[in-house]
């Protein structure tokens, strides 16, 4: 039983596609359409803090968005430090626990001391937990966790026929946390993109057409809501 009692997932998951597309539409420049997408971000954090949501998880900047141009990327970084600066007060004050997914040794460094900052600060909160994917790839996540288990047994820790889930989970950025229950994309796009591939096994995925900076919150309750009506089954039979 991976829902709560309301039918709530424990966990979302959501790719915030759609901003380039956004800031076109809006004879805008890209960086316009992130920042937007910025706005829609906030609501919805609130909205899952407030809903009793326990993990959510967004994608901010994957290993693959280091090669879109150099303005772009700068935009992006701005916007991370911003966000990291602005928010953390009211994040902290409402319990959220921020949790950054992905290697954050690659940011500049003003944003890898920002999100180091944040993760500290929030370290003992109780409530939402926050993750931010950046410079996160799926793909790298579970060699990470492959690596570190073969050096396990490398060192005679650890025998090869005692690793199971449980011992591979606890090398993911997710260690701890409940598998994902809801991935969202935004935008029309039905793509996991290298998102949490080991996490959404069993995820129920919503594509809604919108782009991300015109999500809004009652479009994330009705994915709520229709996420409560859908018959998950895990691979068994309900008749
Ligand atoms: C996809 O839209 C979105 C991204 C690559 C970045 C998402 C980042 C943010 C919403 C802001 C930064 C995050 C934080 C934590 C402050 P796209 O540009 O691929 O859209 P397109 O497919 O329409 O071009």
């Amino acid at each position: 039983m991976r829902q709560n009692e309301a039918g709530m997932p424990r966990h979302v998951a959501i790719i915030m596609d759609g901003n380039g597309r956004w800031a076109k539409q809006h004879s805008l420049a890209v960086a316009l359409g992130h920042r937007k997408g910025v706005e829609t971000l906030r609501e919805i954090v609130r909205y899952a803090s407030d809903a009793g949501i326990e993990v959510l998880s967004l994608y901010a900047f994957s290993t693959e968005n280091w090669k879109r141009s150099k303005p772009e990327v700068a935009a992006l970084m701005k916007l991370i430090l911003e966000f990291f600066r602005s928010e953390i007060d009211e994040l902290h004050a409402n319990r959220v626990r921020i949790r950054i997914l992905g290697d954050t040794q690659a940011l500049p460094e003003a944003q890898r001391k920002a999100v180091a900052g944040a993760d500290l600060r929030t370290a003992d909160n109780d409530g939402l937990q926050l993750n931010i994917a950046l410079n996160y790839g799926a793909r790298d996540e579970i060699l990470m966790a492959v690596r570190a288990l073969a050096e396990q047994v490398s060192q005679g820790q650890l025998q090869p026929e005692l690793i199971d889930a449980q011992r591979f989970e606890a090398q993911l950025y997710t260690a701890g946390q409940p598998d994902v229950d809801l991935l969202i994309r935004t935008s029309g796009e039905y793509r996991l993109s290298n998102f949490l591939l080991y996490q959404n096994a069993y995820a129920e995925f919503m594509f809604p057409e919108v782009l991300w900076p015109d999500f809004t919150v009652q479009h994330f309750e009705q994915a709520l809501a229709d996420f409560g009506r859908r018959d998950r089954r895990y691979g068994g039979r309900t008749t």
